[in-house]
């Protein structure tokens, strides 16, 4: 099947499109195109079926060529295209945070849109200075990310953020007055652990440290993601989370989860936080949320920090922040009609009831050659290599290379490979996508 919009261009037509978190002159010496896609898979222009090991990136979480939110959309588009939510609101909207306020972690019940991931940590880093502020505590503004953390690429979530390529060209430009925890990724202590490793859960305490360095009342908030996906998927050791709420609750530092790629079911609850039973003061969150088809973030915040700022003289603007296309009406309806269809699939859960025969999946590929350590959790696997001498990532990015030649689409990070199927895979295919994987790490050298 080779269906598609538009002619597939030609090489010396590739030069304009300056493409995001991409090896340019690599791609485009060697394009790899994909021109249509449904269920589970993807097709290249000349029709090869590639089958799809990481929801699009991390988003497709219903699968691909939903009909439902194409139907919605398009209705959506032809009744009101856009409307403003600056002074001005529409139904949609508030349709849509109410739904979502339903299922959000406990307290978590008033909702900020955004356009992205990106957007929404920036977001929830400005909701969380904002509530000191209005709560007479203006002096707490540190922020606290962590080593290995991603949460997108504005200048706040590149600052919090702790993925060193991501960083170190911006330098200076980096928002003032961040530090960070230490990451929990140790082969040495948790290799091969099946789900969360057992050893780490003192890392937390860490932040006891830089408390005692900053002073609490200089700590607007600590930002993590439940699990690291961007860095090559790392998990929290158990109790490691709880442990750093706690520390936090002692010291009115607010919590923020980024769950960008965690939420909308991927670990088997509508959100990690929720299957890791801590609850955060706020969360971040987009790609789910709307299957992928429409670029929309959202923030959770927790009722307090809202009602908190709420406290802003009558009539006045209580947050100065805002985008042109929060609440864009055609992604609110794509993001209802998402809802619809995890609700009525039971894809927020599914999660959980196919993760052993997954995690049993991922973890026969341990043994192979240069595989130093695998990783999983939920619907996530990992699969970490020895690097090539002087080369990080090369081998991983060859075996990527050589897995969508083999028709299935894998992500590579550093020397990780990532795997985040559309929480709609079947037995058969979780089978395809590894042994496919397992084949060409064997015949990688
Ligand atoms: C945890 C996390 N936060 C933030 C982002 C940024 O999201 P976006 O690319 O939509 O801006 C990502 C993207 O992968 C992510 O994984």
């Amino acid at each position: 099947m080779n269906a598609q919009l538009h002619p597939v261009p030609a090489n010396d037509e590739l030069d304009a499109f300056w493409m995001p978190y991409t090896a340019n002159r690599q791609f485009k010496a060697n394009p790899r195109l994909l021109a249509r896609a449904e269920g589970m898979h993807y097709w290249t222009p000349d029709g090869r079926q590639v089958l799809d090991g990481v929801a699009g990136l991390w988003c497709v979480n219903a699968g691909h060529g939903r009909r439902e939110i194409t139907e919605a959309v398009t209705k959506q588009l032809s009744t009101m295209d856009f409307a403003p939510s600056f002074q001005m609101g529409h139904p949609i909207a508030f349709e849509l945070a109410n739904r979502l306020a339903a299922i959000s972690p406990p307290g978590l019940d008033r909702v900020f849109f955004t356009n992205s991931g990106s957007e929404s940590v920036d977001t929830a880093l400005k909701m969380a200075i904002a509530y000191h502020r209005a709560r007479g505590a203006g002096q707490k503004t540190r922020l606290i990310g962590r080593e290995k953390g991603y949460h997108g690429v504005g200048f706040g979530g590149m600052s919090v953020g702790g993925i060193v390529n991501n960083r170190k060209i911006f330098g200076s430009s980096m928002l003032p007055g961040v530090d960070h925890l230490p990451h929990t990724l140790n082969i040495e202590h948790n290799a091969y652990s099946r789900g969360l490793p057992a050893w780490g859960a003192h890392l937390a305490n860490e932040l006891e440290r830089l408390i005692g360095l900053h002073d609490a009342s200089t700590i607007a908030a600590v930002i993590v993601e439940p699990i690291s996906g961007s860095a090559g998927v790392i998990l929290p050791p158990v109790g490691y989370l709880k442990r750093l709420r706690e520390i936090c609750d002692k010291n009115d530092i607010l919590l923020i989860f980024d769950e960008v790629i965690t939420g909308f079911g991927r670990i088997g609850k509508p959100f990690a936080s929720l299957a890791f039973d801590v609850t955060p003061d706020l969360m971040a969150s987009a790609k789910g949320l709307t299957n992928g088809a429409m670029p929309m973030g959202a923030v959770f915040a927790h009722r307090k920090i809202y009602d908190a700022v709420m406290q802003a003289p009558e009539g006045s603007i209580e947050l100065f922040h805002g985008y042109t296309y929060s609440a864009h009406p055609a992604s609110c309806a794509a993001a209802l009609a998402t809802l619809d269809i995890y609700t009525k699939e039971g894809l927020l859960t599914r999660a959980a009831a196919m993760s052993s025969q997954w995690e049993n999946a991922v973890h026969s590929l341990r043994g192979l050659p240069h595989v130093v350590d695998i990783r999983n959790c939920g619907l996530i696997g990992a699969v970490e290599l020895e690097p090539r001498a002087g080369k990080p990532g090369a081998r991983a990015f060859e075996i990527f290379l050589k897995c969508f030649e083999r028709g299935v689409m894998v992500r590579q990070t550093g020397d990780t490979i990532a795997m985040s199927p559309p929480l709609i895979i079947d037995a058969k295919q979780i089978a395809h996508l590894v042994e496919t994987l397992g084949s060409v790490i064997r015949e990688t050298a």
